[in-house]
């Protein structure tokens, strides 16, 4: 590393899940309405945020991910975030951010989406902006369709094209086991093959009922039976291997498993934390990567304060 100056504040942010991904036919302006059901889960990029001169970008990243998915310096969603915020308030972009990344990468679990969640909390706590939750919010919408859920974290009822979060109450404790993929999936790419597999769909994506309903019971097994994503036959269709992993980490015992978003990653729900590290222990036995995580976690928050 440089003579950098030694970063002031860290701020985390989880990957997300979709409990529930109902998804309509696509609007004039190309995206998907959506009624979506986000969990917040305890696997977390951390940004370390500091002044300098000019404005530069580390990132470093976990043993497990492979850093072709990146993207190009100066073309992070990071970047664009700290641009928005310094128009927002009509200043220069300054400082160093160096990010730590654990989410899996064009995973399906919003991993860019808590990196510039993170980076506008982060950049109104360095640049002492003191940005309202509501402009916040708003920043987060114009940078992508996750980011307001990876603001606002725990459980929440996502509609529009997912930037319009509502909190769901939900104070059980949920044990998830996660499983990365090699290769990346683009999210454009599954919803365009959505369209090409439902060019009947309704406008109207599917309600969220029977899925707040069985959150509420608090019991893992209700739960299991009212996972639904519509992104999962898309990506099943492109990627044929997640629909065998489903099938095995299920067969470990697994309650469901479900692909995560637009994928590839896909989790598994289980009973308690121990089911979730046997399950995990047994999906090891033929996966090099196999994760444990509990949800729902805290959104975007200051772990070290500058
Ligand atoms: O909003 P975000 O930048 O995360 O979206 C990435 C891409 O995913 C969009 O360009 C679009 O192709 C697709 N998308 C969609 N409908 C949504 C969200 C995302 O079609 N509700």
């Amino acid at each position: 590393m440089s003579g950098t100056p030694i970063p002031a504040l860290t701020v985390r942010a989880p990957a997300k899940i979709n409990l529930h991904l109902g998804v309509g036919a696509p609007r004039p302006d190309g995206f998907h309405p959506l009624t979506t059901v986000y969990q917040a889960i305890g696997i977390y990029d951390d940004l370390q945020v500091g002044p300098g001169p000019g404005w530069e970008v580390q990132v470093r990243t976990a043993s497990y991910l492979d850093r072709r998915h990146l993207p190009e310096p100066g073309h992070n969603i990071v970047d664009r975030a700290a641009l928005l915020l310094a128009e927002h308030h009509g200043r220069d972009v300054t400082g160093l951010l160096i990010v730590d990344k654990e989410i899996p990468i064009a995973g399906g679990m919003a991993g860019g989406s808590a990196d510039a969640a993170a980076t506008l909390v982060g950049l109104d706590r360095l640049w002492g902006l003191g940005t309202s939750d509501q402009d916040l919010l708003r920043l987060a919408a114009a940078l992508g369709s996750d980011v307001p859920f990876a603001l606002l974290g725990g459980t929440a009822l996502g509609t529009g094209r997912g930037e319009v979060v509502t909190p769901v109450v939900d104070h059980a404790t949920w044990w998830w086991v996660v499983v990365p993929s090699a290769e990346g999936l683009s999210t454009p790419a599954v919803y365009r093959h959505f369209d090409e597999l439902r060019p009947d769909a309704d406008p109207e994506p599917p309600a969220a009922g029977d899925l707040l309903a069985a959150l509420a019971t608090g019991d893992p097994r209700r739960l299991a039976g009212a996972l639904h994503n519509d992104l999962q036959a898309p990506a099943v269709d492109l990627r044929p291997d997640l629909g065998d992993l489903i099938a095995t980490g299920e067969a470990a015992g697994a309650l469901r498993g479900l692909v995560s978003g637009s994928g590839p990653t896909c989790v598994f729900l289980c009973e308690s934390g121990n089911h979730a590290r046997e399950v995990a222990g047994s999906l090891a036995q033929e996966r090099a990567v196999v994760l444990v995580a509990n949800g729902p976690v805290a959104g975007a928050h200051v772990v070290e304060p500058g």
